[in-house]
């Protein structure tokens, strides 16, 4: 057992209590990188044991320089501290201010982390050239030389901007705080985390612990000189925990990149790919930015219920359902396909990308509960038109028409976009934002449907209630 170790004598604190420990010192994880003020038997961050060792901070890094002292540390009254909200810039591209909560904050680290080749390099080149920042803007790019940056750059025909974006293709650390302070940028584009390293954080380059050594120095770089960050990182194969999950505590911000499917309809070039925030200190994580990716780069889709509506001429196909969503304050209409047979296995399976497969079971189960319609001997595939994640309760009404439909090969009615809400009584209760709702259902020559229960649902929608 190793005990921590001893504290120095006689060094006192401002009000005469004795100090543990100079204040210089810190205590770092081997494992993992993570510092604590005090020594621990486990890090809490990584959860191993005996790891932290006693670390004594470079004056010329910033937890030194933060540590060593300076400035005698002080508090603010809350009414004298400056609002930041008037801090906020336009990024230039629609879709990411929305899930920025409103542009980018000064002062702001942003991670933006996903699959190789989701378009992580892209959207940080396009925001580079796009963005209402007055100052220049650093592009350190440690994956792609300057050649192709400028190459991405003009085949995406970015011309605003150029000779205010500074390149720079260096992932070491100490040569980016020099150009830092050469260039003072107001906004620095970091492609990515996994290429910075520097010496200050041991010898092998690539760790967790130089990726976040080198990440808290240009965070606090930013909120030292009113910049803001964009940090990219690439979502690993072993999983998120060697890479950007372990720098999402850091950052103010965290955005994902996920993939899509293909554009239901609206005529739209390339795939459906979506940001979303899991964490925002200064917005909501509802939102989600929605693109297509094409020949042009990243697009902002105008109205992106194009995107998952199929059109199709003549009827509609048993198992199709249409349903009204809120995505964060977006009224979306999106087009569901649900496909039941008799299961393979003893057990009857869910199949469902894009709907939590937990949902699908519970509004399978309703329908067995309270119309009689037997799905548990069924697998069930369900599927979402352009491959967008529905969260929101609001479509289990037309997940539940989708499962009728596809289970008793009854087509619904055609332009009924359906909302509702099911209980586990069989009620169906009322959606939030119905009028925004009924709007994006006109605008595109639907009705809003929604009911009171799922058998007056049932009657209305299919003129008929199944039994058995
Ligand atoms: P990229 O931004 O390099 O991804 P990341 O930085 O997340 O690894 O995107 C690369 C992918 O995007 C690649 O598969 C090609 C595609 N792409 C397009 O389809 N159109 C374009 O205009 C661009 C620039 C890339
Ligand atoms: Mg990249």
């Amino acid at each position: 057992m190793i005990f921590p170790p001893q504290a120095a004598e006689g060094i006192k604190n401002v009000y005469g209590i004795p100090m543990k420990k100079p204040r210089a010192l810190i205590f770092r994880c081997g494992s993992c990188g993570h510092e604590e003020p005090k020594w621990l038997g486990r890090c809490p961050e990584c959860g191993e044991w005996n790891t932290l060792t006693e670390t004594a901070v470079s004056p010329g890094s910033h937890a030194g320089r933060a540590l060593s002292g300076g400035t005698a540390p002080r508090s603010l009254p809350l009414s004298a501290v400056d609002p930041q909200e008037e801090k906020r810039v336009g990024s230039g591209i629609e879709e990411l201010d929305r899930v920025l909560g409103g542009g980018i904050m000064k002062r702001s680290a942003v991670l933006l982390g996903g699959e190789p080749g989701i378009g992580k390099s892209t959207l940080l080149i396009q925001t580079a050239a796009a963005a209402g920042t007055r100052g220049r803007i650093l592009y350190i790019s440690g994956e792609e030389s300057a050649g192709q940056v400028r190459m991405r750059a003009d085949r995406l025909g970015l011309t605003a901007n150029l000779d205010r974006i500074e390149m720079c293709c260096t992932g070491r650390l100490e040569d980016i705080l020099v150009i830092l302070e050469a260039v003072k940028p107001v906004l620095i584009m970091a492609d990515s985390a996994q290429t910075l390293h520097t010496d200050e954080a041991g010898p092998a380059p690539g760790t967790i612990n130089q990726m976040k050594f080198c990440a808290y120095e240009l965070i606090s770089w930013v909120k030292d000189h009113d910049a803001a960050l964009f940090l990219s990182a690439h979502v690993t194969k072993d999983g998120l925990i060697s890479g950007p999950k372990t720098l999402e505590h850091m950052v103010d911000t965290v955005l994902y990149f996920e993939q899509g499917g293909n554009p239901g309809g609206g005529g739209y070039d390339g795939d459906c790919r979506f940001l979303r925030a899991v964490k925002n200190r200064f917005g909501s994580v509802d939102e989600i930015g929605i693109f297509t990716m094409g020949e042009g780069g990243l697009q902002v889709v105008a109205d992106p219920s194009l995107l998952f509506l199929v059109r199709r001429e003549g009827a509609v196909p048993p198992g199709i359902a249409t349903a009204s969503v809120m995505e964060g304050s977006r009224s979306l209409l999106v087009e569901l396909q649900a496909l039941t047979v008799p299961a393979k296995g003893s057990v009857s399976r869910v199949f469902s990308g894009s709907i939590e497969t937990n949902r699908v079971s519970r509004v399978a189960a309703s329908l067995e509960k309270h119309l009689g319609l037997r799905l548990s001997d069924q697998d069930l595939y369900v599927n979402v038109a352009g491959g967008i994640r529905i969260n929101e309760v609001g479509v289990e009404l037309a997940l539940a028409a989708a499962l009728y439909s596809a289970r008793t090969g009854i087509a619904l009615p055609a332009a009924t976009a359906i909302a509702g809400e099911l209980s586990l009584a069989g009620e169906v209760l009322p959606v939030r934002k119905k009028a925004a709702r009924e709007k994006t259902a006109g605008g595109l020559g639907f009705s809003l449907f929604t009911a009171g229960d799922l058998k007056g649902a049932a009657l209305a929608l299919f003129g008929s209630v199944k039994l058995g």
